[in-house]
């Protein structure tokens, strides 16, 4: 049985965007016709567990983290302000290349950037997150901001979040997500989870 580590959460769930971001990618710039319905559902998807995972840590783990060391997360809020604007322009390019589907290339250009800038927010993310969780929380501190990450939208988590996550790892990665929702689960909720990536 793998142990609990906390925070591997924020690092699994950016692997699995990295793996929905390359989805995106691999459908836009396909050398056939694009497939213009599959393309927008994979991308709503990918859109989806970003805004989650953003909420999340705007509003629960960088919350937390101020406390402990103020200013470090304003970078990244302000990215994720950019992005949700970025999201509006893309979804308009989408209504326009269903208008228009011969001229996709508006789309494709759009998309191109977004997979590029957030793989640089992940990246931005993670450089600076790593060095400093370790020595501003304790285990026990932990613990708690992850249930409360997890419990910031347990609806959303639960029933999209969990096993749109789960289901783009590795399976080493895998027994590291469960072994954490083992350890971070809100009470009596990780047998529910436990259901939805069986
Ligand atoms: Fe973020
Ligand atoms: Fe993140």
């Amino acid at each position: 049985m793998s142990t609990c580590q906390p925070f591997s959460i924020m690092r699994l769930t950016h692997e699995a965007i990295r793996a929905g971001l390359r989805e995106v990618s691999a459908l836009a710039n396909t050398e056939n016709e694009i497939d213009l319905n599959k393309l927008k559902q994979t991308y709503m998807d990918v859109k989806r567990t970003i805004e989650l995972h953003a909420k999340q840590e705007n509003d629960v783990f960088y919350h937390a983290l101020e406390e402990k060391s103020e200013g470090v997360s304003q970078a990244f809020v302000d990215e994720h302000e950019d992005e949700a604007e970025f999201f509006g322009q893309i979804d308009q390019a989408f209504e326009k290349a269903f208008e228009d589907s011969i001229n996709n290339g508006a789309l494709v250009k759009l998309l191109n950037e977004w997979t590029d800038d957030h793989e640089h927010h992940l990246v931005h993310e993670e450089s600076i997150l790593m060095k400093i969780l370790p020595k501003v929380f304790t285990y026990v501190e932990s613990v708690q901001v992850v249930k409360a990450i997890i419990g910031h939208d347990l609806n959303e988590f639960e029933n999209f979040q969990l096993s749109w996550v789960y289901n783009r790892l590795k399976e080493p990665q895998k027994e590291v997500y469960m072994g954490m929702l083992k350890g971070c689960s809100p009470e009596n909720k990780y047998d529910d989870f436990l259901k939805k990536v069986a």
